[in-house]
């Protein structure tokens, strides 16, 4: 059964709807990886699972969210405030985002199972010590004392991954939780999250620009252009037949090592911003294969084996 079910998802700020068009499904034990450039609507994706629009001023005007079988999109914030944290846990890409500096680690972490598992100062701390292990983190009682600038990136970014898991949630949302760090603590922090799923269960949404991290780490993937999902399936899939020529694109930088950004910054044409998206399909002016319908008619979603893409010639021989 899947724990978390987004329906043509759209959200709006004011007049302005950068995000519409979203669906896939997450069971437990399964990474679903959302891929796309700079502004195409990740982490408006990730902010509405997480029931944190309202904080940027936007809104859920389409769709739904359906998690553990509780509709998401209307419900209260007090009811909200009980998942989140608890069994909806949210990375984000700069750790001190969620780090607080004036803080020591220790409590930090403590304060989530004391909030949301009701435990004492001292049950907390002995779970923390625990969590902060599996984590990898080494001699994490004296971490307890320490302070988040006394801590490397990589090291903080595992404590703000301990305090997504204080809690047992059932679905941890990473929003690019490696983008501020190394290359090979990115692999670490990437590694670990694999192995968490593994280890309790969990249903991993993935945000990344890596088209590689999707490959190596995901069992399905959303690519994303212009606020729309273009392409949803299984990763071997999407890999093995992409039909949306952004997906193309994007895979076809893997080999060269290059970042989605710097790849697509080589393909003719700018990526669009909200005020400006084309008409019909967004990506025609940068698609070497568009014809006339293309720049007057959305795209609808074509199922093509196991993956659907929402480009007029999915399918079709290329
Ligand atoms: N608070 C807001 N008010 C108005 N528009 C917004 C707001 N937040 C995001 N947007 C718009 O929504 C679009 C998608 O933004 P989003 O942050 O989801 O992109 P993203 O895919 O996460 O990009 P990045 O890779 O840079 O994190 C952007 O065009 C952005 O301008
Ligand atoms: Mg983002």
């Amino acid at each position: 059964m899947s724990m978390l079910e987004v329906r043509d998802l759209e959200v709006a700020f004011g007049p302005v709807a950068p995000l519409s068009g979203v669906s896939f499904s997450l069971a437990k034990g399964e990474k679903l990886g959302i891929v796309g450039e700079s502004g195409s609507g990740k982490s408006l994706t990730a902010m509405s699972v997480m029931g944190l629009l309202p904080l940027s001023g936007g809104r859920i005007t389409g769709g739904s969210i359906v998690f553990d079988g509780q509709e998401l999109t209307t419900l209260a914030e007090s009811a909200y405030r009980k998942l989140r944290g608890r069994r909806l846990g949210l990375i984000t890409q700069n750790p001190m985002t969620s780090l607080d500096p004036l803080q020591k680690i220790g409590p930090q972490v403590d304060a989530v199972a004391v909030l949301h598992l009701s435990m004492n100062a001292s049950e907390a701390r002995t779970r923390t010590v625990e969590i902060l292990g599996t984590l990898r983190i080494p001699e994490p009682a004296l971490i307890c004392d320490r302070y988040p600038h006394q801590m490397s990136g990589g090291m903080k970014q595992r404590i703000v991954i301990a305090m997504a898991l204080a809690a047992d949630p059932d679905v941890l949302v990473a929003d690019e939780p490696t983008t501020a760090l190394d290359v090979t603590v990115q692999a670490q922090i990437i590694r670990l999250l694999d192995d968490l799923v593994k280890e309790r269960d969990l249903a991993l949404v993935l945000i990344t620009h890596d088209m590689s991290v999707v490959a190596q780490t995901c069992d399905k993937v959303v690519v994303m252009y212009a606020g729309r999902a273009i392409e949803y399936g299984p990763v071997e899939a999407i890999f093995d037949a992409p039909q949306h020529p952004y997906t193309q694109a994007l895979i076809n930088c893997i080999p060269k090592g290059l970042s989605t950004d710097e790849h697509l910054s080589g393909i003719s044409g700018t990526v669009p911003t909200v005020s400006n998206y084309p008409k019909g399909c967004a990506f025609h002016p940068r698609c070497d294969r568009a014809k006339n319908i293309c720049t007057s008619e959305r795209p609808a979603f074509i199922t093509y084996g196991n993956n659907a893409a929402a480009c007029h010639f999915a399918g079709d021989d290329r």
